[in-house]
């Protein structure tokens, strides 16, 4: 009688174990590739919705900015000039400071440059006026993470002062 009590509480134990087991390997499984993810997850990001995305970039290629600039980290071929990447910007600079800026007869009143006159960020006040707000609110939706931002900052200085 003692030994069958026995017994069933050392199954019983046993079974237990087993079930502890599982649920924390269950448990863990589901939590690592959350915490993966967020190691490698991109620094940048855009809120633009397609249409914008779409519009924005058409813009970037056709007025051949990636002559100058990076956009997410991609460079062109025939870049030579170390102007600030834009990845991000619209963390570092709002939708109404890029209208501005974008509008500016002299950007560099602005934005003081280091550059040669030729290597300096052009004007763009020719552009009409729905084309510079397309511009500013495509560039305002680049943004960063937090954890990325610092790191973000200090590049864009570095091509800005050369320091
Ligand atoms: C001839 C090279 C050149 C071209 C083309 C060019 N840029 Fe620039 N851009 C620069 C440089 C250099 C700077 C840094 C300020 C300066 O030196 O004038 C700059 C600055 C900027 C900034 C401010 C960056 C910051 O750190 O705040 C933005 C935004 C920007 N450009 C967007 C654009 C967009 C959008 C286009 C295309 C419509 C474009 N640029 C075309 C050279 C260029």
């Amino acid at each position: 009688m003692w030994d069958r009590i026995n017994w069933l509480t050392v199954i019983n134990t046993v079974i237990l174990l087993f079930a502890g087991a599982l649920v924390v390997a269950i448990v863990q499984s589901m939590l690592k590739p959350q915490v993966q993810e967020s190691k490698n997850e991109l620094p940048f990001y855009t809120t633009a919705d397609p249409a914008l995305e779409r519009a924005g970039s058409d813009l970037y290629r056709s007025l051949q900015c990636r002559n100058c600039h990076t956009i997410w980290s991609v460079k062109s071929v025939y870049q030579a000039v170390p102007a600030p990447s834009l990845d991000g910007i619209g963390s570092l600079r709002n939708e109404e400071w890029l209208y501005r800026y974008f509008s500016a007869e002299n950007p560099q009143a602005i934005l003081p440059s280091r550059m040669k006159e030729k290597y300096r960020m052009p004007s763009y006040a020719s552009l009409s006026e729905s084309e510079r707000r397309t511009l500013a609110e495509y560039f305002a939706s680049l943004r960063v993470r937090d954890w990325y931002l610092d790191e973000t900052i200090s590049a864009e200085q570095k091509k800005l002062t050369g320091k």
